[in-house]
């Protein structure tokens, strides 16, 4: 750190667990970036007072998590369109004093399937359990990247219909939601099956939302958690000869795409996930 020093972190509310500072710290060491990363514990209280200090400070980005995505959107210049159509923001990019919102949730979750699991989506039918925030940045990825189908399914069926039915529209995709009941023939069938739910997150690591056996021998299986790095659900699925894809590739690349646009330089990945793999032994 010396007198020329760029500023960024993250904000949220609790905070202190988060891996963030770790990832993004270690992409500057190894891009020789002159960047510092920090955790804030920002309150819906001083969100405002946050907001404005960026400015004073001119601190060039921040990611922000729960419970902030939403409110902070009031709070800021220009809102990306992805961000605007997913309704949450996770990044922000200060541009010369003009704050600009993003989300890189999607996006990240998208790159990291098809690096790591499913090279290509384009036609591909997706089951997608679980309509919360998390489902719906990622069905929006998803559908630009052109799936033959898309089906959402979840616990209370009519958060799946709402969500379905507020991103349809796209580009001939079939998106549809259905009831759970009829969620083992889904699996069946389907090429990538994706859980957006918390079920299996840790300490309930003996949770399945749905059963590994249920999926069709070499689909992808997909969590977005990644504590455990390996949930119920992926470990039952590899039993069944699926392709597992755990959650922690989302949290790396939803970071990598923060930094390209703070940096306008490709983020070291494998650094970032080495980094953040220490710091959860
Ligand atoms: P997030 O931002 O992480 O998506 P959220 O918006 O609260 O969080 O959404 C949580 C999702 O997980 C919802 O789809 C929720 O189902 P409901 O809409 O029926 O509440 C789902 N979920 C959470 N706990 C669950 C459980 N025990 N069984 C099934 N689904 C569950």
């Amino acid at each position: 750190m010396d007198s020329h020093t760029v500023l960024y972190g993250v904000i949220g509310d609790p905070i202190r667990h988060s891996k963030s500072p770790i990832m993004m710290n270690r992409a500057f060491l190894e891009t020789g970036i002159n960047g510092a990363y920090a955790a804030f514990h920002i309150t819906e209280d001083t969100l405002g007072d946050f907001i404005r200090g960026v400015r004073a400070m001119g601190i060039r980005g921040v990611n922000v998590t729960i419970p902030h995505k939403l409110r902070v959107m009031d709070l800021l210049d220009e809102i990306h369109e992805g961000a605007r159509a997913i309704g949450a923001v996770n990044t922000i990019v200060n541009d010369n004093g003009r704050l600009i919102g993003y989300n890189t949730d999607g996006i990240g979750y998208v790159r990291s399937l098809k690096e790591e699991a499913a090279p290509s989506i384009e036609g591909k039918h997706i089951v997608v359990v679980g309509a919360g925030g998390a489902s719906r940045g990622i069905v929006y990825a998803l559908l630009q990247e052109k799936p033959g189908r898309i089906t959402i399914t979840n616990r209370t069926v009519a958060r799946a219909e709402e969500l379905a039915a507020s991103l349809a529209g796209g580009g001939g995709i079939r998106l549809e939601a259905s009831s759970s009941d009829s969620l083992e023939e889904l699996c069946g069938e389907a090429d990538i099956v994706i859980n957006t739910t918390s079920v299996g997150m840790f300490p309930q690591v003996d949770q399945s939302p749905v059963p590994g056996h249920w999926l069709k021998r070499g689909a992808v299986a997909s969590d977005l958690i990644y504590n455990p790095l390996k949930t119920k659900f992926l470990r039952d699925a590899e039993l069944q000869g699926c392709i597992a894809h755990g959650g922690l590739g989302m949290f790396i690349y939803q970071g990598a795409y923060a930094f390209e646009y703070w940096t306008g330089q490709p983020a070291p990945v494998a650094a970032m996930r080495e980094g953040v793999l220490a710091a959860l032994q």
